[in-house]
């Protein structure tokens, strides 16, 4: 069915032929001999438009419309005038009639109207839906999107870590949501009024991570010309999320332990002692308990709780949702209309191994809405045609390795597989995979892995 059609006229035998031709046309149809007998149809939910004759007795038609409007502002109202009646008919479109049919009319051109009229209802009543749908998921469920057992598990612990005040560290690969897990823990706890201060232990310069940290006094070091307070005291009273924790330097892992075994920082060149109060939120891509660089007094500081963010790969039936939802918001944005998309490329993204997790989703998503293009083939499955085709098997784990073992097996070779995509390219490298050039060396370093291997003699 195309929708609904609510037709009133008080002559019998244009209700019978109209009728007759709608219902060709696939439209479902209520007929009224008179305008009061159609107002009690009309609800908010009403799928459909309303096709008047103007002249009836008792309420006529411009009077229906504008009771009619009153009742549902969007409705689309298709009048159908006496021959002639040009002004008449220019008043009701100034009154917001969607369009009007002289008689005697041609049922081809009618059809065509109510057509378009429904769709546009139809539009009307799918966005209304869409925002009841997100007025109505409040709370935790309208953050972390996701049906499938093991984010359904996830929000239960987040809110219950949430309601405790204790050190967290969240576990999971790039992309997987852990800064996203770390701001709701400091939304829904009772810091919440406070700060929210995230730090990326491996983006900052060695230099200058103690003053970020701490703060310092004017002239602790040149080129410190103003008191300047830090992170920590920041986020005082509120949650400090320390990411890539794994990267963090030795030595400032003794100074962090310490100002959070005794509640104070020193600010650089001070010798005052400023208490803070804090909770640390850290977030990890490795195995912080068998890490070696990893202090474990500050590993058993911070690992009162733990949470786990599963990969994308292993949880597929959160994969239709978190498209449709990135893809609906980026379409709301940039007022684009978005196309249904179909149930094989739902099939296939759902195959893909997500290396990059909900963050390369929501990339691709975003693109789908702005240009209508997902192009599966060549994004979603570049090893098909460029590179090895074993590779992708290859990224499943050997789950008889530690969680650290798998997650640096994993990491080497989406690290390979990027560079190899693009012949050694390390600016290519970092913006797929969405990785600061900093952490990209560093786990080149780490896993021995040398970009000249991957380029080749022509795209050098
Ligand atoms: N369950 C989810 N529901 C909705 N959005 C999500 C979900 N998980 C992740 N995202 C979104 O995916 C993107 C990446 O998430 P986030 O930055 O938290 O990942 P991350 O684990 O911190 O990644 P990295 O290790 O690379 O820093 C963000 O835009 C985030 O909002
Ligand atoms: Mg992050």
């Amino acid at each position: 069915m195309r929708g609904t059609v609510l037709l009133v006229d008080d002559d019998p035998m244009i209700r019978q032929s109209t009728e007759q031709w709608l219902k060709m046309a696939n439209f479902e149809v209520i007929v009224c001999d008179r305008a009061e007998a159609a107002l009690s149809y009309l609800d908010e939910q009403f799928a459909g438009v309303l096709v008047s004759d103007v002249k009836m007795p008792g309420m006529d038609g411009l009077e229906l419309m504008s009771r009619a409007r009153q009742q549902i502002a969007e409705l689309p109202v298709i009048l159908i005038t006496g021959h002639g009646d040009v002004d008449m008919a220019i008043g009701a479109m100034r009154d917001g009639a969607y369009d009007f049919i002289e008689k005697p009319f041609n049922p081809e051109r009618l059809v065509e109207t109510i057509s378009r009229a429904c769709e546009k209802r139809q539009l009307t009543l799918e966005n209304y839906r869409l925002q009841q749908n997100l007025a109505s998921r409040t709370g935790i469920d309208s953050k972390i999107i996701g049906i499938s057992p093991s984010i359904q598990k996830l929000r239960r612990d987040l809110l219950k870590c949430a309601a405790l005040n204790t050190n967290v560290i969240i576990y999971g690969e790039t992309g997987t949501g852990k800064e996203l897990v770390a701001q709701c823990l400091h939304e829904f706890s009772a810091r919440a009024e406070c700060n929210f201060v995230p730090i990326n232990c491996g983006a900052i310069p060695e230099s200058l991570i103690e003053s970020e940290l701490f703060g310092h006094e004017a002239g602790a070091f040149t080129g410190a010309i103003k008191k300047r307070i830090g992170k920590f005291e920041y986020a005082d009273g509120g949650t400090l999320l320390l990411d890539e924790i794994e990267s963090m330097p030795a030595q400032l892992q003794v100074k962090i332990l310490r100002s959070l075994q005794e509640g104070v920082i020193e600010p650089l060149g001070s010798n005052r002692q400023v208490p803070v109060d804090l909770r640390i939120v850290a977030a990890s891509k490795v195995d912080l308990a068998v890490e070696d660089n990893f202090r474990q007094d500050l590993y058993y500081r911070l690992n009162v709780s733990s949470l786990y963010l599963p990969p994308l790969r292993e949880r597929q039936e959160d994969i239709p949702l978190l498209f449709e939802h990135y893809a609906r918001q980026a379409a709301a944005q940039h007022e684009k209309s978005l196309r249904r998309i179909t149930d094989q490329d739902i099939r296939n993204l759902q195959q893909f191994q997500w290396p990059g997790n909900v963050r390369e989703l929501k990339n691709i998503a975003v693109r789908y809405a702005l240009d209508g293009s997902l192009p599966v083939a060549d994004i979603l499955f570049p090893q098909a045609n460029t590179y090895n085709p074993d590779l992708s098997s290859d990224l499943q784990s050997d789950t008889s390795l530690s969680l650290s073992a798998q997650v640096a097996n994993f990491e080497y070779k989406v690290i390979c597989q990027a560079l190899r995509k693009h012949r050694g390219s390390m600016k290519a490298v970092m913006d797929m995979l969405d990785l600061p050039r900093r952490t990209l060396n560093q786990k080149m370093v780490k896993y021995d892995i040398n970009r000249t291997d991957f380029m080749d003699g022509e795209d050098t």
